[in-house]
C-alpha cells in the first residue's frame, strides 16, 4: 500500500512545485536579516497585547476558549468596517471575513474560484506566498510587468486584446499589491487603478487586491481599488501582521455578500476565538490613529537610513525603487546573479530575498533582490548594506 497513490489530481500537481518557504533558507543567528518582512521586535505591541490577554480571561472567562468565542471577538470586525468606511469602502457586516492572516483570504479565495485550468494574472514581479498559494490550485499564470505606477495595465490590455483575438483562454481574476508593492515597493497610480477596473468590466474577471501594507504609507494615503469599484469585482484583501504582530494571524477579506458566503463556507469554523478576541481587546484599549502614526514614522525613517546607505555603498553597481510606504526596497544588480551569492552574503554577515523568487519565471529575477528595512536596527540597516555592497562589487560582472 502507497499512501501517497490516494492523493487527489489536484494535490498530486500541486506537489510537482517547489516546497514552500524555499525563498527563506534558515539565517545565521549573527547575520543581518534584511530578508525578512516582519515588524521589529519593539515595535510589536507585546505588553499591551498580555494587559489584552489578562484583561479578556478576567472578564469572559472561558468564552475565548469556546468555539463560539465572545463578545470582543466581533470588535475586530467593528474595527476593521470603521477603518475602511475611513478609506471610502462601506461594507454590510455580511461583506467582510475575517481570517488567519492575509494569506488565508488569498488561499480561500484560489480555492473557491480556481480550477486546474483557470487562467489568473499575476503581476512580475509579486509576493513570492501568493505565488505559491496559487500554485497549488492552477500553473496557468499570465505575468504582467510592474513599473514605477504599479501594474502596467496597457500591457495587461494588449495581453488580454490578444488573447481574445487569439480564442485563447481569458483569466478570471487579477491578483494584485496595488499600495506599497512586495516586494518592488511601488504604488499604483490613480489612473491605472481606474483602467484596471475598465478591463476587469471588459474582460469579465475578478480584481484580487492585496493591501497588506496599505496603512504604512509615509506621507499621503492611497485609495484602495475597492473604494472605486461600482461592480463589486474586488476583493480586498487585509491583514494586522504588519501593524500589529504576524504571530496572531488576523486579516481580513472585505468582499460582494455572495463572494464572502462562498468563502465562509470553506473556511467554516476555522476561526481563532483566543487570538480575535485578544486582537479586539487590544484594539478596543489602543488609539490605532495614534499607533499608525508612530509606524509610519519610524517605518519611514528606516527607509531613509536604507536609501542613504544604499547611496553611500551601492551607488554605480545597483538602481532601486524610493518606496512611498511599506516595508521594502527592491534592487537591481545589473550582472549579479543574486541567488547565487546568497551564501557567500550571509557568510559576510547579511541576508536578502533574492529576485528570482518573485516571478513566475524565476530567470526574470537573477538581478535583483528584496531588502526590508521593517525588522533590524538603523545602524544593522548601514552596516549590512555596507556588507552587501562588499560582496557585489566583489561578483559584479
Ligand atoms: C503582499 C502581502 N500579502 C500578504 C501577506 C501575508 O500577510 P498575513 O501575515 O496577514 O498572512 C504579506 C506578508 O508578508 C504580504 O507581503
Amino acid at each position: 500500500m502507497e499512501p501517497t497513490n490516494f492523493f487527489t489530481n489536484n494535490t498530486r500537481e500541486a506537489l510537482k512545485n517547489d516546497p514552500p518557504g524555499e525563498w527563506m533558507p534558515p539565517v545565521p543567528e549573527d547575520c543581518i536579516s534584511l530578508s525578512s518582512g516582519y515588524p521589529a521586535h519593539s515595535l510589536v505591541p507585546y505588553d499591551e497585547l498580555n494587559e489584552a490577554v489578562n484583561q479578556l480571561i478576567d472578564e469572559e472567562k472561558d468564552l475565548p476558549f469556546q468555539y463560539l468565542g465572545g463578545k470582543r471577538q466581533k470588535a475586530v470586525k467593528e474595527y476593521v468596517r470603521n477603518r475602511l468606511v475611513e478609506r471610502g469602502v462601506v461594507l454590510l457586516e455580511k461583506e467582510l471575513l475575517i481570517t488567519a492572516g492575509a494569506i488565508q483570504g488569498i488561499d480561500l479565495i484560489a480555492r473557491t474560484m480556481i480550477d486546474r485550468d483557470t487562467f489568473i494574472v499575476v503581476e512580475s514581479p509579486s509576493y513570492m506566498e501568493a505565488l505559491e498559494v496559487f500554485r497549488n490550485y492552477t500553473d496557468h499564470f499570465i505575468s504582467v510587468p510592474v513599473d514605477r505606477e504599479g501594474l502596467q495595465t496597457e500591457e495587461l490590455a494588449k495581453t488580454l486584446q490578444d488573447r481574445r483575438d487569439k480564442k485563447l483562454p481569458l483569466p478570471k481574476l487579477v491578483y494584485t499589491i496595488p499600495t506599497f508593492h512586495n516586494p518592488t515597493g511601488t504604488t499604483m497610480s490613480i489612473d491605472r487603478r481606474r483602467h484596471l477596473l475598465e478591463l476587469a468590466s471588459e474582460y469579465d474577471f475578478l480584481i484580487v487586491e492585496d493591501d497588506a501594507y496599505g496603512e504604512l504609507y509615509f506621507d499621503s494615503h492611497e485609495t484602495p481599488i475597492k473604494a472605486m469599484d461600482s461592480g463589486s469585482r474586488v476583493l480586498h484583501i487585509g491583514s494586522f501582521s504588519k501593524i500589529v504582530g504576524p504571530g496572531l494571524r488576523i486579516g481580513f477579506v472585505a468582499a460582494r455578500g455572495d463572494l464572502i458566503e462562498a468563502l465562509s463556507w470553506f473556511k467554516k469554523d476555522l476561526d481563532h476565538p483566543f487570538a480575535e478576541s485578544t486582537m479586539g481587546t487590544y484594539l478596543a484599549k489602543t488609539d490605532m490613529k495614534q499607533r499608525l502614526q508612530m509606524l509610519r514614522r519610524v517605518y519611514h525613517q528606516n527607509s531613509r537610513t536604507l536609501l542613504s546607505a544604499l547611496e553611500k555603498y551601492m551607488d554605480g553597481i545597483a538602481t532601486w525603487h524610493k518606496p512611498k510606504g511599506g516595508y521594502f526596497v527592491w534592487v537591481h544588480v545589473p550582472g549579479v546573479n543574486t541567488s547565487e551569492l546568497l551564501n557567500e552574503a550571509m557568510r559576510e554577515g547579511v541576508a536578502y530575498v533574492p529576485g528570482k523568487h518573485f516571478f513566475v519565471n524565476e530567470k526574470d529575477g537573477l538581478e535583483y533582490l528584496r531588502l526590508s528595512f521593517s525588522s533590524v536596527s538603523r545602524e544593522e540597516l548601514i552596516t549590512g548594506v555596507e556588507k552587501l555592497s562588499k560582496v557585489m562589487k566583489r561578483n559584479k560582472q
